[in-house]
């Protein structure tokens, strides 16, 4: 297959779809050169590395079995953050960091919606994530604070009940999350400028109404993922509004107090046969609601209410100022590719993913994800388009054995530098993950962290990836021949528990 035709994204011209899908393939550069305040963390998410969560729908989920492989969940051999904070805040100091992005649990703050209600939180919650605040603080490092990574209070999103609409299918969840921000603006604006007001938007639905591997765990139920992601957008409008109104200290004194934004997942999508028409206009569906849809919302405020990739519907909104401008940049989260193949039956995306790969030989991650950083070069170019300032919120692999790792991010970083010839203003780049998680239905196996831990004793190890990674951070710059001088990929490791 010729492979031109897979390092671009097809293009179908439509009204809605950006146009950075048919800009002229971009010349390597030979390094990237990264100023003096360039933003280099490592993130994490609440469910993710606390243990005691019992309050969320993901919670419900861990405890269903069936849900997640090997029956694992955080509370059994995680990484247990919030006893390990100072190792963490070492971690990200040893690494060279100045940026940690994660997140606080709504759930773990009002665990019950009677606290929601009467605004009584668990005062626990509220001090141990400020003592994270201080501490980062007293390390100068900037936080940049989650508001909602995939979880949603038990009272919100209840699995069990998944034959009603939950979560994000109810405007009240949206509304909620709006007071929920205002709060933590109120309360952590002292110590935090970055905000993250949703995580993925399109994922956690995904995830929950077509694979169904998420709750409230439905298989393609097209038109309740649709519905989720409008909550989802409304929600993060919501959240973006109330920390406006709420957070007023500036921080770090450059005269603004909030820099809000999603973190988008943003991937590349090509046809599963580039031949068959079909193919390429459901990859290109698929993109536009992926990558498009909610970023044309909350900066154009372009309210695509049938997804149809017009604005001419009846209930469609050009330049909605309920929704328009609801970011300060863009969050932007990369890992792969998909292929798409056409599914006439199914509504919207008239698609679906296959399990096969770019067909060019490509190495892989210990989830069989293609390493591809053609395609990061791709998405920033993509949301470029809309005029902000970028900050990579997430990008990383599964990597048990850290031998693909530092070529990973190097590899990465140079695809971000191109991007950055390319017009993409992107002001920092965050790393997935600072320490091994739990990933979500994929359990404990994957090893995502520069940092491992010892599971009787929380103990963080660095990972010989960091070294590497450290040294392009001290010297602010990543040249192509250090990249070139990595050992070469190795096969992934296939986790055995
Ligand atoms: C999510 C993380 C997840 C990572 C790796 C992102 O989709 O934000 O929570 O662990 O990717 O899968």
């Amino acid at each position: 297959m010729d492979r031109l035709r897979y390092g671009f994204i097809a293009c179908v011209s439509t009204a809605l779809v950006a146009s950075a899908c048919s800009s002229p393939a971009s010349t390597s550069v030979d390094g990237v050169t990264f100023p003096k305040e360039f933003f280099w963390g490592s993130a994490s998410a609440s469910f993710q590395i606390e243990k005691g969560n019992t309050n969320s729908d993901w919670s419900a989920w861990v405890a269903t079995a069936g849900k997640i492989k090997h029956g694992d969940s955080p509370d059994r051999g995680g990484p247990d953050g919030l006893a390990h904070i100072d190792d963490d805040l070492r971690a990200l100091t040893d690494a060279g960091q100045n940026m940690y992005r994660f997140s606080v649990e709504w759930s773990r703050i009002y665990p019950t919606k009677a606290a929601f209600d009467a605004d009584t939180p668990d005062v626990e919650a509220l001090a141990v994530y400020k003592q994270i605040l201080e501490k980062l603080k007293a390390a100068h490092i900037t936080p940049m604070v989650t508001l909602q990574h995939f979880t949603l209070p038990i009272y919100f999103s209840d699995p069990s009940k998944n034959s009603e609409p939950q979560g994000w299918e109810k405007p009240e969840t949206a509304a909620a999350f709006g007071v929920f921000c205002g709060r933590m603006g109120k309360e952590f604006g002292g110590l935090a400028d970055y905000w993250t007001t949703v995580n993925e938007p399109t994922v956690a639905p995904l995830g929950g109404y077509v694979s169904g591997d998420f709750p409230p765990g439905i298989v393609l139920a097209v038109d309740r993922f649709f519905t989720a992601i409008k909550g989802q957008a409304r929600g993060a409008a919501a959240c973006y509004d109330a920390l406006h109104r709420s957070d007023t200290i500036d921080v770090d004194g450059d005269g603004k107090a909030v820099l809000a934004s999603v973190a988008a997942h943003q991937r590349t999508f090509h046809p599963s046969d580039p031949e068959n028409e079909n193919d390429v206009a459901s990859a290109e569906r698929v993109r536009y609601l992926s990558n498009l849809w909610f970023l044309n919302t909350l900066t154009r405020g372009d309210w695509d209410d049938d997804g149809d990739m017009l604005l001419t519907g009846p209930n469609d909104k050009v330049a909605d100022p309920a929704m328009k401008g609801r970011v300060d940049y863009i969050g932007l989260n990369y890992y792969s590719d998909t292929l798409i193949q056409f599914q006439g039956s199914v509504p919207l995306f008239k698609g679906l993913p296959t399990r096969d790969h770019l067909p060019t030989g490509r190495a892989r991650t210990d989830l069989a994800w293609d390493i591809y950083p053609e395609g990061f070069e791709t998405v920033l170019v993509e949301a470029a388009q809309y005029g902000y300032p970028i900050i990579v919120t997430e990008n990383g692999l599964a990597d048990a054995s850290d031998k693909n790792r530092a070529r990973f991010i190097g590899e990465h970083l140079l695809a971000l530098g191109r991007a950055q010839k390319r017009g993409a203003d992107v002001r920092g780049y965050i790393h997935w993950a600072l320490t091994d998680n739990f990933e979500w239905a994929e359990g404990l196996c994957p090893k995502f962290g520069l940092y491992s831990y010892d599971a009787a004793t929380g103990a963080r190890q660095a990972r010989g990836s960091v070294a590497t990674f450290r040294s392009w951070i001290q010297a602010g710059a990543v040249t192509k021949a250090e990249v070139d001088a990595l050992a070469p990929y190795v096969a992934p490791v296939e986790c055995t528990k």
